[in-house]
């Protein structure tokens, strides 16, 4: 397995792209199999989990082409197999998105259950009860599940139990092809959510409120192909500033939507850090040492995103201070806590909260990735680390970050990646 070796104690200055948002493009390539004609997709982060889709919609019968630096071709012009199998959906849960697609295209779908992950249990009850409201029948065999729409999908009124980004988004691709009117209430307002309506608009559908909690569909009897450019990953580019600010540099993140990162951009300022536009897409950050500790709770968009609460943390251990870090949206999602303790913070867990107290010198080790935003979070910390950090099973990493080594490296970083 391949391994970072990172060298702490660079200033990261310069500047750094962000990529296309792997979050944005997981739904967009599950809406292709939507419709039989042909799809063009811009700006697909080329990360684990969109080659783990790629392979599926394969799999199920869409033909893609990728041009060399342009654009992705998607035609599912026939459903051979509408399965999801085992061997891709244990690799990546999002697999479970093809659900909704599948039924509303052909009436039926068998997608593998996804098991939990490092960061919790991660069910999909919500998904499947949603399109049990649309009229689809879903049994459990042999940890799959079978759903069936023999007659259709018929548009209804739901509200989800509690807010669910890939359930929204699962039970908004079968409304847009169900008979008459769905409402989707307590929907996730994730600007996600929002790229996909905004693909499905493209492609025919009918879809006004997206990006709010209640959401409108007219069901349509077919959907056309598309060309869209997916919005940029406002996580990836989050993970930047954050890497800014924890080594005290001056570092511009290009490719980014302000209106995405709200939420971090005021907690960093709360720190004591500048964030300020840098042009249109851009955001520069720069941070003098150290920052002040201030409490998280990571809440659904629009409030501070559960995906940059590993690398806050990771900022957190070098902040003046005690702060209080609250993670309200997974059960386990303090695996990266255990390696920053052995690299020298001050961390407390209890329950769903950790206590840092900083500043704590860290020094550099091995440590070991668990889940993708973990392993960004050891990143952080090792560019800070005195001396050499190892970061082992870098392929976590790998699934939402495109080569986040050379990225990190334009703007001085002392990283490289070593073929174990
Ligand atoms: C999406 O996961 C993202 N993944 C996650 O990003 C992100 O952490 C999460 O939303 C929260 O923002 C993709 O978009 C591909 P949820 P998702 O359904 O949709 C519970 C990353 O790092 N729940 O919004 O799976 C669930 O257990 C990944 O890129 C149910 O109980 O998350 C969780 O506690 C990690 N039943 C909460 O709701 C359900 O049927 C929110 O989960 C569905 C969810």
């Amino acid at each position: 397995m391949e391994r970072f070796v990172i060298q702490g104690g660079a200033r990261l200055e310069g500047e750094i792209p962000a990529s296309g948002s792997k979050n944005a493009a997981l739904p967009a390539l599950a809406a292709c199999l939507l419709t039989g004609e042909a799809v063009v997709l811009r700006r697909v982060p080329r990360v684990r989990d969109i080659r783990t889709m790629e392979k599926l919609l394969a799999y199920i019968g869409a033909e893609l082409v990728l041009e060399p630096n342009g654009p992705l071709h998607v035609r599912a012009a026939v459903i051979q197999d509408p399965t999801a199998p085992y061997e891709l959906v244990k690799t990546m849960r999002a697999s479970s998105l093809v659900l909704g697609s599948l039924l509303a295209r052909t009436g039926r779908a068998r997608v593998s259950m996804p098991g939990g992950c490092a960061i919790g249990a991660r069910p999909i009850n919500l998904h499947v009860h949603a399109l049990e409201q649309l009229g689809a029948t879903l049994t459990q065999e042999g940890g799959y599940i079978e759903a069936r729409a023999p007659n259709g999908l018929r548009g209804t009124r739901i509200n989800f139990d509690r807010i669910t980004v890939t359930g929204t988004e699962d039970v908004l691709m079968a409304a847009v092809l169900a008979e008459g009117e769905t409402v989707l209430e307590n929907a996730a307002r994730e600007p996600e959510v929002g790229d996909l309506a905004a693909l499905l608009v493209k492609m025919g559908a009918k879809i006004e409120g997206a990006g709010t909690s209640v959401m409108r569909v007219q069901g349509v009897s077919r959907l056309g192909g598309a060309e869209h450019t997916i919005i940029p990953d406002r996580i990836e580019a989050g993970t930047f500033l954050l890497a800014g600010a924890i080594t005290g540099g001056d570092l511009v993140v290009a490719n980014c939507e302000l209106d995405h990162l709200g939420a971090l951009i005021g907690k960093l300022r709360e720190a004591g850090a500048e964030v300020e536009p840098a042009g249109a897409a851009a955001l520069r950050v720069r941070a003098p040492r150290p920052l002040q500790a201030v409490d998280l709770i990571t809440e659904e968009h629009p409030g501070f995103p559960t995906d940059l609460q590993a690398q806050y943390l990771a900022l957190m251990t070098q902040a003046q201070g005690i702060a209080f870090i609250t993670e309200t949206i997974f059960e386990n999602r303090f695996m990266h806590a255990l390696e920053l303790i052995r690299m020298g913070a001050n961390i407390r867990i209890e329950g769903r909260q950790a206590i840092v107290a900083g500043p704590a010198a860290l020094s550099g080790t091995t440590v070991m990735a668990s889940d993708l935003r973990a392993s960004a979070s050891l990143v952080l910390a090792g560019l800070v680390a005195r001396g050499e950090t190892v970061i082992d099973r870098v392929y976590h990493i790998d699934r939402g970050y495109e080569s986040i080594e050379s990225k990190l490296a334009l703007a001085g970083a002392k990283i490289r990646r070593l073929e174990e």
